[in-house]
């Protein structure tokens, strides 16, 4: 079984989670491809009303593809949420952003009355911290923001372009310092770093998950957070 496969199964599950009437947070990257493109075709299907909110430029033009009904924060609250992650802990506290779409992510994700993480099993760890901690800054505060990140025990590197020289912008017109740290309170973490002047968002997404629909081999494993 190659690990598309497991994306698609877990955003089909995610999909049956999803009722007539409600408003759905799309996330961004390819596990989320899934989910929206088996949304909009369950929507074809069973004529349902269902409006989106994308959390990218990527889950928008996926939505508009997959024949979703887009809206906005603005105009309306979220019903639930589903994303993907690049980390999911034991406690169901999250690293994302490896798409560089945390910052929207997090917004509409914290928002949803229900969130819920679709992963394939490789994104399984007892604690968060292999993976870098994609933060959003503002052009303008890249030394400094580096510099205070390396005084907090971080290890910051400019997230470079791939097909485009120089740096990654954000959907926002930022940059993202992938930083390595040791993480022993994700939560504590995730605080501090956002207090640093020039710092939009960062991608710990501690205490908001609800749900986690994990993809393996052997089949779908449904974590839910009042189980724990
Ligand atoms: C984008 C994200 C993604 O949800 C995360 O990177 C997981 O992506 P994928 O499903 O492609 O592994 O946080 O900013």
């Amino acid at each position: 079984m190659n690990m598309d496969l497991l994306k698609e199964n877990v955003g089909k599950e995610a999909v049956k989670l999803i009722d007539d009437g409600q408003v759905v947070g799309l996330g961004t990257g390819s596990t989320t491809h899934f989910f929206i493109k088996h949304l909009g075709m369950r929507i074809q299907e069973e004529e349902l009303e269902i409006l989106g909110i994308p959390t990218s430029f990527q889950s928008l033009i996926l939505a508009r593809e997959f024949g979703i009904k887009v809206t906005s924060l603005d105009e309306h609250d979220v019903d639930i949420a589903v994303d993907g992650a690049d980390e999911v802990s034991s406690q169901l506290d999250l690293i994302k952003g490896g798409g560089a779409a945390h910052t929207i992510e997090k917004l509409v994700d914290s928002n949803a009355k229900k969130f819920v993480v679709i992963v394939d099993e490789s994104k399984l760890v007892d604690n968060l911290g292999e993976f870098p901690v994609p933060v959003e800054v503002i052009p303008d505060s890249l030394r400094p923001v580096t510099n205070a990140l390396i005084q907090m025990g971080g290890k910051p590197e400019i997230r470079m372009g791939i097909r485009k020289d120089g740096p990654v912008i954000t959907d926002n017109g930022n940059f993202v310092l992938d930083t390595k740290f040791d993480i022993e309170d994700p939560a504590k973490l995730e605080v501090e770093l956002n207090s640093i002047p020039g710092v939009l968002e960062n991608g710990i997404f501690a205490g908001i998950t609800d749900k986690v629909i994990v993809g393996k081999m052997s089949g779908i494993e449904v974590i839910n957070k009042e189980e724990l």
